[in-house]
Protein backbone atom coordinates (compact mmCIF):
# COMPACT_ATOMS: atom_id res chain seq x y z
CA UNK A 1 0.00 0.00 0.00
CA UNK A 2 1.27 3.47 -0.63
CA UNK A 3 1.85 5.91 2.02
CA UNK A 4 -0.88 7.77 0.76
CA UNK A 5 -3.55 5.10 1.30
CA UNK A 6 -6.12 6.34 3.01
CA UNK A 7 -7.57 8.66 0.62
CA UNK A 8 -7.68 5.74 -1.81
CA UNK A 9 -10.33 2.42 -2.39
CA UNK A 10 -7.84 0.81 -4.86
CA UNK A 11 -4.18 0.41 -5.68
CA UNK A 12 -2.21 2.35 -8.09
CA UNK A 13 -2.50 0.77 -11.65
CA UNK A 14 1.13 -0.88 -12.09
CA UNK A 15 1.63 0.88 -15.33
CA UNK A 16 1.00 4.54 -13.69
CA UNK A 17 3.15 3.67 -10.88
CA UNK A 18 5.56 2.80 -12.80
CA UNK A 19 5.44 6.05 -15.16
CA UNK A 20 5.11 7.99 -11.89
CA UNK A 21 8.06 6.76 -10.14
CA UNK A 22 11.29 8.80 -9.84
CA UNK A 23 13.22 6.03 -7.88
CA UNK A 24 15.31 4.79 -10.81
CA UNK A 25 16.90 8.09 -11.08
CA UNK A 26 16.13 10.05 -8.23
CA UNK A 27 18.12 6.98 -5.55
CA UNK A 28 21.44 8.80 -6.43
CA UNK A 29 20.67 11.26 -3.52
CA UNK A 30 19.50 8.88 -0.68
CA UNK A 31 22.61 10.25 1.33
CA UNK A 32 21.39 13.65 0.64
CA UNK A 33 17.69 12.60 1.66
CA UNK A 34 18.86 10.81 4.57
CA UNK A 35 20.85 14.11 5.99
CA UNK A 36 17.96 16.19 4.97
CA UNK A 37 15.87 14.02 7.06
CA UNK A 38 18.68 13.54 10.17
CA UNK A 39 18.42 17.31 10.29
CA UNK A 40 14.72 17.25 10.39
CA UNK A 41 14.20 14.83 13.00
CA UNK A 42 16.90 16.68 15.26
CA UNK A 43 15.25 19.83 15.23
CA UNK A 44 11.64 18.09 15.77
CA UNK A 45 12.83 16.92 18.77
CA UNK A 46 14.51 19.77 20.06
CA UNK A 47 11.45 21.97 19.75
CA UNK A 48 9.54 19.04 21.09
CA UNK A 49 7.02 18.62 18.69
CA UNK A 50 8.32 14.78 19.22
CA UNK A 51 10.19 13.53 21.70
CA UNK A 52 13.32 13.36 22.69
CA UNK A 53 13.68 9.51 22.20
CA UNK A 54 11.82 9.31 19.55
CA UNK A 55 13.87 11.78 17.69
CA UNK A 56 16.98 9.93 18.55
CA UNK A 57 15.38 6.58 17.59
CA UNK A 58 14.82 8.11 14.18
CA UNK A 59 18.03 9.51 13.56
CA UNK A 60 19.86 6.01 14.75
CA UNK A 61 17.48 4.58 12.22
CA UNK A 62 18.03 7.13 9.30
CA UNK A 63 22.02 6.41 10.27
CA UNK A 64 21.29 2.87 10.18
CA UNK A 65 19.81 2.75 6.38
CA UNK A 66 22.44 4.96 5.34
CA UNK A 67 25.00 2.54 6.27
CA UNK A 68 23.06 -0.70 5.02
CA UNK A 69 22.38 1.05 1.94
CA UNK A 70 26.34 1.97 1.38
CA UNK A 71 27.67 -1.60 2.27
CA UNK A 72 24.83 -2.86 -0.42
CA UNK A 73 22.70 -5.00 2.77
CA UNK A 74 19.94 -3.17 1.63
CA UNK A 75 18.82 -2.20 -1.91
CA UNK A 76 16.16 -0.12 -3.56
CA UNK A 77 12.67 -1.12 -3.97
CA UNK A 78 11.77 -0.34 -7.42
CA UNK A 79 8.66 -0.08 -7.23
CA UNK A 80 8.74 2.82 -4.58
CA UNK A 81 7.56 6.31 -5.96
CA UNK A 82 10.94 7.57 -5.07
CA UNK A 83 13.60 7.81 -3.23
CA UNK A 84 12.01 10.08 -0.34
CA UNK A 85 9.25 7.43 -0.04
CA UNK A 86 11.07 4.65 -0.12
CA UNK A 87 13.79 6.20 3.14
CA UNK A 88 10.80 6.69 5.18
CA UNK A 89 8.70 3.12 4.81
CA UNK A 90 12.12 1.55 5.24
CA UNK A 91 12.22 3.43 8.61
CA UNK A 92 8.88 2.41 9.27
CA UNK A 93 9.24 -1.29 8.97
CA UNK A 94 12.40 -0.74 11.48
CA UNK A 95 10.87 1.38 13.84
CA UNK A 96 7.34 0.67 13.42
CA UNK A 97 5.12 3.89 14.89
CA UNK A 98 8.23 5.48 15.80
CA UNK A 99 9.58 6.16 11.71
CA UNK A 100 5.93 7.61 11.20
CA UNK A 101 6.38 10.27 13.04
CA UNK A 102 8.90 11.31 10.93
CA UNK A 103 7.29 13.52 8.44
CA UNK A 104 5.43 15.76 10.91
CA UNK A 105 5.55 19.14 9.65
CA UNK A 106 7.40 18.11 6.36
CA UNK A 107 6.36 17.88 2.38
CA UNK A 108 7.93 15.76 -0.20
CA UNK A 109 8.13 18.79 -1.81
CA UNK A 110 10.24 21.13 0.65
CA UNK A 111 11.78 17.64 0.86
CA UNK A 112 12.95 16.80 -2.96
CA UNK A 113 13.98 20.67 -3.03
CA UNK A 114 16.22 20.18 0.15
CA UNK A 115 17.90 16.72 -1.31
CA UNK A 116 18.56 18.60 -4.95
CA UNK A 117 20.48 21.38 -3.29
CA UNK A 118 22.23 19.33 -1.51
CA UNK A 119 23.17 16.85 -4.21
CA UNK A 120 24.27 19.77 -6.31
CA UNK A 121 26.17 21.67 -4.14
CA UNK A 122 28.18 18.51 -3.74
CA UNK A 123 28.35 18.40 -7.33
CA UNK A 124 29.48 21.66 -7.73
CA UNK A 125 32.22 21.14 -5.62
CA UNK A 126 33.62 18.31 -7.85
CA UNK A 127 33.20 20.32 -11.45
CA UNK A 128 34.94 23.20 -9.61
CA UNK A 129 38.16 20.72 -8.32
CA UNK A 130 38.06 19.26 -12.17
CA UNK A 131 37.81 23.18 -13.98
CA UNK A 132 40.77 24.37 -11.67
CA UNK A 133 42.68 20.89 -12.16
CA UNK A 134 42.12 21.79 -15.89
CA UNK A 135 43.71 25.35 -15.43
CA UNK A 136 46.91 24.21 -13.38
CA UNK A 137 47.28 21.25 -16.50
CA UNK A 138 47.46 24.28 -18.57
CA UNK A 139 49.51 26.98 -16.92
CA UNK A 140 51.93 23.84 -16.72
CA UNK A 141 52.02 23.61 -20.59
CA UNK A 142 52.28 27.36 -21.02
CA UNK A 143 55.22 27.69 -18.98
CA UNK A 144 56.97 25.10 -21.11
CA UNK A 145 56.00 27.30 -24.33
CA UNK A 146 56.06 31.00 -23.61
CA UNK A 147 58.68 30.72 -26.55
CA UNK A 148 57.12 28.69 -28.70
CA UNK A 149 55.65 30.56 -32.19
CA UNK A 150 52.58 29.58 -33.56
CA UNK A 151 50.48 31.61 -36.47
CA UNK A 152 47.30 33.58 -34.69
CA UNK A 153 44.27 32.84 -36.81
CA UNK A 154 40.95 34.95 -37.90
CA UNK A 155 38.57 33.56 -39.76
CA UNK A 156 40.76 30.23 -39.69
CA UNK A 157 43.43 32.46 -41.98
CA UNK A 158 47.06 32.93 -40.82
CA UNK A 159 46.79 36.28 -39.35
CA UNK A 160 49.75 37.91 -37.17
CA UNK A 161 52.73 35.41 -34.82
CA UNK A 162 51.39 34.06 -31.00
CA UNK A 163 52.94 32.05 -28.64
CA UNK A 164 51.25 28.66 -27.51
CA UNK A 165 51.51 29.90 -23.90
CA UNK A 166 49.54 32.26 -25.10
CA UNK A 167 47.17 30.25 -26.67
CA UNK A 168 46.96 27.98 -23.70
CA UNK A 169 46.21 31.22 -21.31
CA UNK A 170 43.35 32.09 -23.54
CA UNK A 171 41.40 29.03 -21.98
CA UNK A 172 42.75 29.51 -18.92
CA UNK A 173 40.95 33.00 -18.86
CA UNK A 174 37.44 31.44 -19.84
CA UNK A 175 38.25 28.54 -17.11
CA UNK A 176 38.86 31.07 -14.80
CA UNK A 177 35.37 32.40 -15.68
CA UNK A 178 33.37 29.41 -15.42
CA UNK A 179 34.79 29.14 -11.76
CA UNK A 180 33.23 31.98 -10.92
CA UNK A 181 30.13 30.98 -12.41
CA UNK A 182 30.40 28.04 -10.68
CA UNK A 183 30.70 29.61 -7.52
CA UNK A 184 27.92 32.56 -8.31
CA UNK A 185 25.65 29.76 -8.56
CA UNK A 186 26.88 28.03 -5.29
CA UNK A 187 26.15 31.36 -3.41
CA UNK A 188 22.77 32.10 -4.77
CA UNK A 189 21.48 28.44 -3.84
CA UNK A 190 23.11 28.12 -0.58
CA UNK A 191 19.64 28.81 1.00
CA UNK A 192 17.30 25.74 2.47
CA UNK A 193 13.80 25.11 1.65
CA UNK A 194 13.16 23.17 4.27
CA UNK A 195 10.60 23.96 6.48
CA UNK A 196 8.14 25.23 3.24
CA UNK A 197 6.39 22.20 3.98
CA UNK A 198 4.12 21.52 0.93
CA UNK A 199 3.80 25.18 -0.22
CA UNK A 200 2.21 27.31 2.94
CA UNK A 201 4.40 26.53 5.84
CA UNK A 202 3.41 24.71 8.78
CA UNK A 203 1.49 25.62 11.39
CA UNK A 204 4.24 23.68 14.23
CA UNK A 205 7.01 25.95 15.72
CA UNK A 206 9.80 24.45 13.75
CA UNK A 207 13.43 26.26 13.69
CA UNK A 208 14.48 26.54 10.06
CA UNK A 209 17.74 28.05 11.12
CA UNK A 210 18.27 25.22 13.04
CA UNK A 211 17.74 22.97 9.81
CA UNK A 212 19.88 25.07 7.51
CA UNK A 213 22.45 25.66 10.12
CA UNK A 214 22.49 21.54 10.30
CA UNK A 215 22.61 21.02 6.62
CA UNK A 216 25.51 24.15 5.82
CA UNK A 217 23.28 25.86 4.18
CA UNK A 218 23.53 29.86 4.80
CA UNK A 219 19.92 30.64 5.40
CA UNK A 220 16.59 29.45 5.23
CA UNK A 221 14.43 30.57 2.06
CA UNK A 222 12.37 33.55 3.26
CA UNK A 223 9.49 32.18 1.11
CA UNK A 224 7.65 28.84 1.56
CA UNK A 225 6.03 29.15 -2.11
CA UNK A 226 9.12 29.82 -3.50
CA UNK A 227 11.36 27.37 -1.25
CA UNK A 228 9.12 24.77 -3.07
CA UNK A 229 8.78 25.39 -6.37
CA UNK A 230 11.71 27.23 -7.28
CA UNK A 231 14.37 25.57 -9.63
CA UNK A 232 16.57 28.36 -11.08
CA UNK A 233 19.37 27.06 -9.35
CA UNK A 234 19.33 23.87 -11.67
CA UNK A 235 18.70 26.09 -14.44
CA UNK A 236 21.78 28.58 -13.75
CA UNK A 237 23.75 25.16 -12.80
CA UNK A 238 22.73 23.86 -16.62
CA UNK A 239 23.46 26.91 -17.61
CA UNK A 240 27.22 26.96 -16.50
CA UNK A 241 27.64 24.42 -17.23
CA UNK A 242 26.85 24.41 -21.02
CA UNK A 243 29.50 27.20 -20.75
CA UNK A 244 32.18 24.74 -19.66
CA UNK A 245 30.98 22.27 -22.22
CA UNK A 246 31.04 25.62 -24.71
CA UNK A 247 34.65 25.49 -24.18
CA UNK A 248 36.09 22.56 -23.95
CA UNK A 249 34.14 22.06 -27.40
CA UNK A 250 35.89 24.89 -28.99
CA UNK A 251 39.02 23.57 -27.18
CA UNK A 252 38.32 20.38 -28.53
CA UNK A 253 37.46 21.47 -32.21
CA UNK A 254 41.19 23.01 -32.74
CA UNK A 255 42.95 20.10 -30.94
CA UNK A 256 40.87 18.04 -33.99
CA UNK A 257 42.32 20.68 -36.23
CA UNK A 258 45.36 20.55 -34.80
CA UNK A 259 46.15 17.01 -35.43
CA UNK A 260 45.51 16.48 -38.89
CA UNK A 261 47.88 16.10 -41.18
CA UNK A 262 47.50 19.51 -42.62
CA UNK A 263 48.01 21.20 -39.60
CA UNK A 264 50.55 18.35 -37.37
CA UNK A 265 50.83 21.03 -34.55
CA UNK A 266 49.90 18.54 -31.84
CA UNK A 267 50.38 14.38 -31.21
CA UNK A 268 47.91 12.70 -28.79
CA UNK A 269 49.26 10.03 -26.74
CA UNK A 270 48.42 6.71 -27.89
CA UNK A 271 46.41 5.98 -24.84
CA UNK A 272 44.43 8.86 -25.63
CA UNK A 273 43.19 7.95 -29.66
CA UNK A 274 41.68 5.64 -31.39
CA UNK A 275 42.18 3.66 -34.72
CA UNK A 276 40.39 2.94 -37.31
CA UNK A 277 38.51 -0.59 -37.91
CA UNK A 278 39.41 -0.49 -41.82
CA UNK A 279 42.37 2.42 -42.44
CA UNK A 280 45.40 1.19 -40.52
CA UNK A 281 47.00 4.22 -40.98
CA UNK A 282 44.10 6.01 -39.17
CA UNK A 283 44.92 7.51 -35.67
CA UNK A 284 41.50 9.66 -34.30
CA UNK A 285 40.89 12.62 -31.83
CA UNK A 286 37.62 10.78 -30.88
CA UNK A 287 38.04 11.83 -27.29
CA UNK A 288 37.69 15.71 -28.42
CA UNK A 289 34.70 14.72 -31.44
CA UNK A 290 32.95 13.25 -27.97
CA UNK A 291 33.06 16.35 -25.94
CA UNK A 292 32.10 18.29 -28.89
CA UNK A 293 29.24 15.78 -29.42
CA UNK A 294 28.29 16.07 -25.93
CA UNK A 295 28.09 19.85 -25.64
CA UNK A 296 24.83 19.09 -27.81
CA UNK A 297 23.27 17.17 -24.79
CA UNK A 298 24.08 19.28 -22.17
CA UNK A 299 22.27 22.77 -24.01
CA UNK A 300 19.59 20.06 -24.45
CA UNK A 301 19.10 19.47 -20.92
CA UNK A 302 19.55 23.16 -20.14
CA UNK A 303 16.30 23.79 -22.61
CA UNK A 304 14.78 20.78 -20.70
CA UNK A 305 14.88 22.50 -17.40
CA UNK A 306 14.26 26.23 -19.24
CA UNK A 307 11.05 24.57 -21.27
CA UNK A 308 10.00 22.43 -18.13
CA UNK A 309 9.46 25.76 -16.43
CA UNK A 310 8.05 28.42 -18.20
CA UNK A 311 4.53 27.61 -18.14
CA UNK A 312 4.32 26.05 -14.35
CA UNK A 313 2.03 27.90 -12.03
CA UNK A 314 2.74 28.08 -8.38
CA UNK A 315 4.05 25.84 -6.52
CA UNK A 316 4.60 22.32 -6.64
CA UNK A 317 4.12 20.43 -9.93
CA UNK A 318 4.84 17.02 -10.81
CA UNK A 319 6.35 18.42 -14.40
CA UNK A 320 9.11 19.78 -11.92
CA UNK A 321 10.27 15.44 -11.20
CA UNK A 322 11.62 15.60 -14.85
CA UNK A 323 14.45 18.31 -13.43
CA UNK A 324 16.71 15.52 -12.11
CA UNK A 325 17.49 13.77 -15.26
CA UNK A 326 18.09 16.62 -17.00
CA UNK A 327 20.68 18.15 -14.46
CA UNK A 328 22.16 14.74 -13.81
CA UNK A 329 22.83 14.05 -17.35
CA UNK A 330 24.74 17.33 -17.61
CA UNK A 331 26.93 17.27 -14.36
CA UNK A 332 27.54 13.47 -15.40
CA UNK A 333 28.45 14.49 -19.24
CA UNK A 334 30.82 17.87 -17.88
CA UNK A 335 32.61 15.61 -15.20
CA UNK A 336 33.16 12.74 -17.70
CA UNK A 337 34.10 14.96 -20.02
CA UNK A 338 36.90 17.03 -18.06
CA UNK A 339 38.12 13.67 -16.18
CA UNK A 340 38.90 12.55 -19.72
CA UNK A 341 40.29 15.92 -21.41
CA UNK A 342 42.70 16.85 -18.43
CA UNK A 343 45.13 13.70 -19.33
CA UNK A 344 44.84 13.74 -22.75
CA UNK A 345 46.42 17.31 -22.33
CA UNK A 346 48.69 16.50 -19.91
CA UNK A 347 50.06 13.57 -22.23
CA UNK A 348 49.76 15.22 -25.73
CA UNK A 349 53.13 16.31 -27.21
CA UNK A 350 53.87 19.55 -28.82
CA UNK A 351 55.32 19.90 -32.57
CA UNK A 352 56.94 23.11 -32.00
CA UNK A 353 58.64 22.99 -35.24
CA UNK A 354 55.57 22.58 -37.41
CA UNK A 355 54.04 25.52 -35.33
CA UNK A 356 57.03 27.64 -36.26
CA UNK A 357 57.05 26.33 -40.05
CA UNK A 358 53.55 27.13 -40.14
CA UNK A 359 54.21 30.75 -38.51
CA UNK A 360 56.85 31.22 -41.06
CA UNK A 361 54.10 30.76 -44.25
CA UNK A 362 50.81 32.75 -44.93
CA UNK A 363 52.55 36.41 -44.34
CA UNK A 364 51.77 36.94 -40.54
CA UNK A 365 54.26 39.44 -40.46
CA UNK A 366 52.13 42.07 -42.78
CA UNK A 367 50.87 43.95 -40.25
CA UNK A 368 54.61 44.30 -39.03
CA UNK A 369 55.58 45.56 -42.23
CA UNK A 370 53.05 48.01 -42.12
CA UNK A 371 53.82 49.25 -38.05
CA UNK A 372 57.92 49.48 -40.04
CA UNK A 373 56.81 52.03 -41.71
CA UNK A 374 54.27 53.84 -39.23
CA UNK A 375 57.34 54.16 -36.99
CA UNK A 376 58.73 55.63 -39.90
CA UNK A 377 56.32 58.35 -40.04
CA UNK A 378 53.70 56.96 -42.54
CA UNK A 379 50.16 57.16 -41.36
CA UNK A 380 48.87 53.49 -40.67
CA UNK A 381 46.54 53.45 -43.39
CA UNK A 382 49.35 54.04 -46.54
CA UNK A 383 51.65 51.59 -44.83
CA UNK A 384 48.66 49.19 -44.83
CA UNK A 385 48.56 49.81 -48.40
CA UNK A 386 52.21 49.33 -49.36
CA UNK A 387 52.46 46.15 -47.28
CA UNK A 388 49.59 44.88 -49.11
CA UNK A 389 51.14 45.55 -52.17
CA UNK A 390 54.08 43.83 -51.35
CA UNK A 391 52.75 40.33 -50.21
CA UNK A 392 50.65 40.61 -53.68
CA UNK A 393 53.73 41.08 -55.34
CA UNK A 394 55.60 37.62 -53.19
CA UNK A 395 52.57 35.44 -53.65
CA UNK A 396 52.76 36.34 -57.57
CA UNK A 397 56.85 35.48 -57.61
CA UNK A 398 56.73 32.67 -55.20
CA UNK A 399 58.54 34.62 -52.73
CA UNK A 400 58.14 36.03 -48.83
CA UNK A 401 58.36 39.53 -47.26
CA UNK A 402 62.00 37.63 -45.72
CA UNK A 403 62.80 36.95 -48.81
CA UNK A 404 61.89 39.70 -50.82
CA UNK A 405 64.79 41.92 -52.28
CA UNK A 406 65.61 45.16 -50.71
CA UNK A 407 64.89 46.97 -53.73
CA UNK A 408 61.50 45.87 -54.21
CA UNK A 409 60.58 47.38 -50.97
CA UNK A 410 62.47 50.87 -51.91
CA UNK A 411 60.46 50.96 -54.80
CA UNK A 412 57.44 51.17 -53.25
CA UNK A 413 59.13 54.53 -50.65
CA UNK A 414 62.40 55.08 -49.93
CA UNK A 415 61.73 54.37 -46.03
CA UNK A 416 62.46 51.11 -46.73
CA UNK A 417 66.04 50.15 -45.60
CA UNK A 418 68.25 46.83 -44.18
CA UNK A 419 66.70 47.10 -40.96
CA UNK A 420 63.06 45.83 -42.46
CA UNK A 421 64.61 42.31 -42.51
CA UNK A 422 65.36 42.86 -38.47
CA UNK A 423 61.95 44.03 -38.11
CA UNK A 424 59.24 41.49 -39.89
CA UNK A 425 61.77 38.42 -38.79
CA UNK A 426 59.15 35.99 -36.37
CA UNK A 427 61.36 36.57 -33.40
CA UNK A 428 60.70 40.32 -33.80
CA UNK A 429 57.19 40.20 -34.61
CA UNK A 430 56.63 38.04 -31.48
CA UNK A 431 58.63 39.57 -28.78
CA UNK A 432 57.56 42.99 -29.93
CA UNK A 433 54.04 42.41 -28.86
CA UNK A 434 54.38 43.46 -25.42
CA UNK A 435 51.35 44.90 -24.90
CA UNK A 436 49.72 44.11 -21.90
CA UNK A 437 47.49 40.54 -22.65
CA UNK A 438 49.62 40.32 -25.53
CA UNK A 439 51.74 37.21 -26.94
CA UNK A 440 55.21 38.08 -26.14
CA UNK A 441 57.13 35.79 -23.72
CA UNK A 442 57.63 38.91 -21.63
CA UNK A 443 53.41 39.87 -21.64
CA UNK A 444 53.03 36.18 -21.32
CA UNK A 445 55.30 35.75 -18.31
CA UNK A 446 53.06 38.40 -16.17
CA UNK A 447 49.66 36.96 -17.59
CA UNK A 448 51.52 33.77 -15.71
CA UNK A 449 52.16 35.28 -12.55
CA UNK A 450 48.59 36.86 -12.42
CA UNK A 451 46.58 33.33 -13.14
CA UNK A 452 48.86 31.39 -10.93
CA UNK A 453 48.12 33.63 -8.47
CA UNK A 454 44.36 33.35 -9.09
CA UNK A 455 44.52 29.47 -8.87
CA UNK A 456 47.05 29.47 -5.61
CA UNK A 457 49.67 27.85 -7.69
CA UNK A 458 53.36 28.05 -6.44
N1 LIG B 1 9.58 12.52 -6.85
C1 LIG B 1 9.08 13.84 -6.69
C2 LIG B 1 9.93 14.82 -7.53
O1 LIG B 1 10.99 14.45 -7.89
C3 LIG B 1 9.13 14.25 -5.25
C4 LIG B 1 8.11 15.27 -4.88
C5 LIG B 1 6.75 14.70 -4.99
N2 LIG B 1 5.75 15.57 -4.53
C6 LIG B 1 4.47 15.41 -4.81
N3 LIG B 1 3.66 16.27 -4.34
N4 LIG B 1 4.06 14.42 -5.54
O2 LIG B 1 9.55 15.91 -7.83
Amino acid sequence: MALWAGRFSKEIDAGVNAFNSSIAFDARMYRQDIRGSIAHATMLGDCGIITKEDSLQIVAGLQEILSDIDSGKLEFDPNAEDIHMFVEAELTKRLGDVGKRLHTSRSRNDQVAVDLRLYLRDEIAEIRKLTKKLCCVLVKTAENHTETVLPGYTHLQRAQPVTFAHHMLAYVQMFLRDLGRLDDTTKRMNECPLGSGALAGTTYHIDRQQTAALLEFDAPMANSLDGVSDRDYCIELANTLSIIMMHLSRFSEEIILWCSWEFKFIELDDAFATGSSIMPQKKNPDITELIRGKTARVYGDLQTLLTMMKGLPLAYNKDMQEDKEAIFDAVDNVKLCLETFIPMLETMHVNKENMRAAAAKGFINATDCADYLVKKGMPFRDAYKISGTLVAQCIEKGLTLETLPLEEYQKMTPLFAEDVYEAISLETCVKGRVSEGGPSPKAVKKQLELVKAKLGMD
